[in-house]
């Protein structure tokens, strides 16, 4: 971690030659192996009794069915995943965004087994190593790319805990504010806090309120000037129903669970402005956004530096973190955590924000841009050819979605189910209407394989319009 000429036994362990060339070696073993898996392949017919035994027993063990008949067999090859039961699916949903440069990449896989090397598996609040110092400090670096925006960064396992530990900060700071500002349809998380800022009735069923969530509608982008104006409005009457009880506005910048919906740049800057003279500070949750807009972080997208007070990042990350400034520090107490996350995670992290920043993803010449107008383009060549199959394109960068004929959820539940079968993995977002969506590994899709999921897409399709006619 320092400069200093004298080295640690862990700095000699690192450079120890017999070490580097077993690290190579294992690297290269995973390479050579991953290298056979080249296609989607449906399961292996004798393989198929033992996995489906696993999945209904592993089913009854978590007291609920996986989405997906999914359990991994530990290897793939870039966006491709092999699956226990010997089939390969083109995983264009990756855990929900948490693994943008796809399964068994070298350099990730290079940098998780020198961490793995670390004295402990996990680190936290009395065990903290370099890893979490460092990735800490890059987090902030590149928040702050266009001035001083935040000084801190508190680092968790979960999207979730590092929205509650924002949440807490916010609270703590703008005492004795209890309310919370959000958009309409959002997702925040599963906590019992962050289930009531959910806007989803099913996903807080049974449990008690533990937060009062006053809800402004999201930017329409039929409508900007309307749109903006209504919430506004909306906004504004809930800060004069409750003067000075509000501590904060968590705004999503590009709904994710609600259905792929960007805000945009001067629909946030009237909310913020409102949010800034009331007092009431403003939070954005990149958990899903982190790593997927053209920028970084999508503040930096929709210019957002000067106005945003805090936020939070997950799934890409993979360790998450909250940032916020100086001003709002938190008492001692407040936050701490058993569990930051594990040596590899952390040590994943940083590699991961590394790649991104010093290869071409970002930026309007970015790969990030010029694979998204692919998918785009051959999302609307489909709905030319087929009327009526597909609307959309939705999203921003590499989050890419459509809807699927009426909208109707069965619809896009079949079709996701459907697309799996034939090897491509894709999931639903958003309720009325429901949506298809895809978080594509940024850091391992080419052209080649988004091309692959628009036909098998279109395969697909046609079968599920055939069905519906019958
Ligand atoms: C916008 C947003 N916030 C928060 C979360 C919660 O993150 P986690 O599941 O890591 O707790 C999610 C997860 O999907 C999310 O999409």
């Amino acid at each position: 971690m320092t400069n200093s000429n004298a080295s640690t036994v862990a700095q000699e362990l690192l450079a120890d030659s017999q070490l580097q060339d077993a690290l190579k070696s294992a690297v290269e073993r995973v390479a050579s192996h991953a290298s056979q898996i080249t296609e989607p392949l449906p399961p292996k017919a004798d393989r198929q009794v033992e996995y489906q035994e696993a999945l209904a027993e592993f089913s009854e063990i978590r007291a609920g069915k996986l989405y997906f008949p999914f359990i991994g067999s530990g290897i793939g090859n870039g966006p491709l995943v092999e699956l226990d039961d010997g089939s390969v699916k083109l995983d264009f949903i990756n855990g929900i965004g948490a693994h943008p440069f796809g399964h068994s990449h070298p350099e990730l896989l290079d940098t998780a087994l020198r961490a793995a090397l670390g004295d402990t598996v996990m680190q936290g609040n009395l065990q903290q190593n370099a890893e979490g110092y460092r990735f800490s400090q890059k987090l902030l670096k590149h928040a702050n790319q266009n001035g001083d925006v935040f000084q801190h960064c508190f680092l968790s396992s979960t999207g979730v805990m590092a929205g509650e530990n924002m949440l807490k900060i916010a609270f703590q700071a703008k005492q004795p504010a209890n309310r919370v500002l959000a958009f309409e349809k959002c997702f925040a998380g599963r906590t019992l806090a962050f289930s009531q800022i959910t806007d989803k009735a099913a996903f807080r069923q049974g449990l008690p309120q533990t937060l009062e969530v006053d809800y402004v509608p999201f930017y329409d982008q039929n409508d900007p000037e309307g749109s903006t104006e209504r919430a506004v409005s909306v906004l504004q009457s809930h800060i004069n129903r409750y003067p000075g009880k509000h501590a904060a506005f968590i705004y999503e910048l590009v709904q994710g669970e609600g259905g792929f919906y960007p805000g945009s740049s001067d629909f946030f800057k009237a909310l913020m402005q409102v949010c800034r003279e009331n007092g009431i500070m403003n939070l954005c949750d990149e958990v899903q956004t982190f790593a997927r807009t053209p920028r970084l972080y999508a503040f930096q997208h929709f210019g957002l530096d000067q106005e945003i007070d805090g936020l939070w990042l997950g799934k890409a990350s993979q360790t998450c973190a909250t940032l916020f400034k100086s001003e709002h520090k938190p008492k001692p107490g407040l936050l701490s955590q058993t569990f930051t996350s594990s040596s590899t995670s952390l040590a994943v992290g940083e590699r991961i924000v590394d790649l991104l920043t010093q290869e071409n993803y970002f930026g309007a010449d970015g790969k990030i841009l010029e694979l998204s107008n692919h998918f785009e383009a051959g999302l609307k060549a489909i709905s030319q050819k087929n009327p009526g199959w597909v609307s959309g394109p939705y999203g921003l960068g590499a989050m890419t979605a459509f809807t699927p004929f009426d909208g109707k959820p069965e619809q896009a539940q079949t079709l996701v189910k459907r697309l799996f079968d034939k090897g491509l993995m894709s999931f639903i977002a958003g309720g009325a209407p429901t949506r298809v969506r895809f978080l594509w590994p940024v850091g391992a899709t080419e052209k080649k394989h988004i091309d692959l999921a628009l036909s098998i897409l279109e395969e697909s399709l046609s079968e599920q319009a055939a069905d519906s006619a019958k």
